[in-house]
């Protein structure tokens, strides 16, 4: 079963609770919560009181957030506090990575690590055992729109083949026209920004996302 988390990132903010409605009404699985923190990443994004905003207007929704900080440590609580149904860390930090899954996990969160174009897929492979997803950038993380790096999927196989069978998603310019690219390499999680949002028939992008997963 593929699941399908549109970043909503892409969504409108003067009019984010329509837009995300829309893309929910329109047969999403979870919604993805991108954390970018003008350090890490070259832009800023959202903050913990996004989080339980989408909390109380979504209930049902579980919130994947992935956090583009170089010190996500210092915001696993307020963000798990504010309603994070799973925490997404980035390899690349300085920090303890193994650390920091642990501390997530310790709070009865899902655990994710996420790896940027360029970081090989055997970076994770220590920390597999630590977590609940992998989140695969297919984009250079900071902004939405742009387009997907193909070879960045290749880590989905590597990662099946070295035996990984939780969730792998694939973040950034992912669209219903190489969504079977993904899928057929592994992917589970399919985000989607742009494609999603800026659809004049989200519904119709989805379940050809869902079929061209088959
Ligand atoms: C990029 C973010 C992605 C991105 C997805 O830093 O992590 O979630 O916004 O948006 P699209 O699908 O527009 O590339
Ligand atoms: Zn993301």
């Amino acid at each position: 079963m593929i699941e399908i988390a549109p970043s909503i990132l892409a969504a409108d903010v003067m009019h984010m609770q329509k837009d995300i409605q829309r893309i929910l009404d329109a047969g999403a699985d979870v919604l993805h919560v991108d954390i970018m923190d003008g350090h890490f990443v070259p832009n800023l994004s959202y903050s913990p009181a996004l989080v339980r905003a989408l909390r109380s207007a979504f209930p049902d929704m579980l919130q994947d957030v992935h956090l583009m900080m170089t010190n996500p440590e210092k915001y696993l609580v307020p963000f798990a506090e504010a309603g994070a149904g799973s925490i997404t860390i980035h390899a690349e930090i300085d920090g303890d990575v193994a650390a920091i899954l642990g501390d997530i996990r310790a709070m009865g969160l899902p655990a994710g690590v996420s790896v940027k174009p360029g970081t090989p897929a055997e970076t994770i492979f220590p920390y597999l055992a630590l977590c609940d997803l992998v989140l695969i950038m297919t984009v250079e993380p900071g902004f939405g729109g742009q387009k997907m790096i193909m070879a960045a999927l290749d880590k989905a196989t590597v990662l099946r083949k070295h035996g990984y069978e939780g969730i792998i998603s694939a973040d950034g310019g992912i669209g219903p026209d190489n969504a079977h690219e993904a899928t057929s390499r592994g992917v589970n999680r399919l985000v989607m920004g742009t494609a999603l949002f800026k659809a004049a028939d989200p519904r119709a992008a989805i379940l050809k996302s869902r079929r061209e997963a088959r």
